[in-house]
């Protein structure tokens, strides 16, 4: 399956952050818990130059405790990089973030002084939730469609700290396609862009590895099943999703897999690991550099025939 989700202002946005961030003191980007690797801008530790940078991981009530604290020590093993696990829909802990950019930029650490603070997060995240928190007011449109923000704006939260909100962008990086098929389980990728029966046997398969009690509980299976095929035929049994002729309904059966996914019915899941993101990454470069490779040897076999 090939996931194609890019709007255009998704590629103006990267380059109208490389023009903000002269002006900018610290960037925040927010990333989904669940994916914190397949949330992040690739690009961000290239571009945000010797800036400090808070990665929040947002949506922490649906994410795998243990995994959000391996994922924290692992992200904060880069230079200038604090993290903090965050449920932006619960609002007392928001004031950390406050904290926490005066902490970094501490010769602006009093509210007479302004801090910028350029803030990114793919759509859905939660951006538009923090931001209103912060804010302690109504600013940015919350919504459950992806890409709402269109353009940048700058925010005043009127306690010393100046927002520069990015659109929501989903960075053109899907080489990896385990990236794709896990932002389309939390529901990132619009639903439109996608098949749910692909992606729903990716997400059970992943559930039958790593989270396999979860799956037994929630349908209530005695044993579980070799296959994701016949995990979503199983479930389409227990819940009655049947087609004309007593074929299981696969398409139906996806979507309550998914939502269940989503809105954390199923618990508390992470889709990846600081340790399955290294071992995907190895694969891809050798991957690439088979590409590369093979290109070098065609256009050598091209020029020897001409
Ligand atoms: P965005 O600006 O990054 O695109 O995302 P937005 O804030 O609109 O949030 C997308 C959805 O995620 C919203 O739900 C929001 O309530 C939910 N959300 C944000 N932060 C958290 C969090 O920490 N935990 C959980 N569980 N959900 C979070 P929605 O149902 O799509 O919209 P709404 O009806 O709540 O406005």
């Amino acid at each position: 399956m090939k996931i194609q989700w890019f709007p255009g202002h998704m590629y103006k946005a990267g380059k109208e952050i490389k023009e903000t961030l002269p002006d900018i003191d610290l960037l925040i980007e927010i990333l989904d818990a669940r994916l914190p690797f397949s949330s992040a801008n690739p690009l961000l530790s290239e571009l945000r130059g010797d800036k400090p940078c808070i990665k929040i991981l947002n949506k922490s009530d649906l994410a795998d405790p243990v995994r959000t604290q391996q994922w924290q020590e692992f992200l904060e093993q880069e230079d200038g990089v604090k993290t903090l696990a965050l449920t932006a829909v619960h609002t007392d802990k928001v004031d950390t973030v406050i904290d926490l950019c005066r902490k970094l930029i501490p010769h602006k650490a009093t509210a007479s002084k302004v801090i910028h603070v350029l803030i990114m997060g793919i759509p859905n995240v939660g951006k538009s939730t923090l931001i209103n928190a912060l804010a302690g007011r109504t600013i940015a449109k919350t919504g459950n469609e992806p890409a709402v923000t269109k353009h940048q704006q700058r925010i005043d939260l009127r306690n010393g700290i100046i927002l520069c909100d990015t659109p929501g962008m989903l960075w053109p990086n899907l080489e990896n396609h385990n990236t794709g098929y896990r932002l389309a389980t939390t529901g990132a990728i619009k639903d439109t862009a996608l098949k749910h029966d692909d992606v729903a046997s990716f997400a059970g398969e992943f559930f039958l590895q790593h989270y396999p009690d979860a799956i037994k509980q929630r349908y209530q299976l005695e044993t579980l099943p070799a296959t994701d095929y016949e995990l979503l035929q199983l479930i389409g049994k227990k819940r009655g999703c049947l087609r004309s002729g007593g074929h299981i309904d696969m398409d139906k059966v996806a979507k309550i897999l998914l939502s269940e996914i989503r809105d954390g019915t199923l618990g508390r899941i992470t889709l990846e690991t600081p340790d399955m993101m290294q071992t995907e990454l190895a694969e891809l470069a050798i991957i690439r550099a088979q590409k590369a490779e093979k290109k070098g040897k065609r256009k050598k076999n091209w020029k020897s025939e001409r």
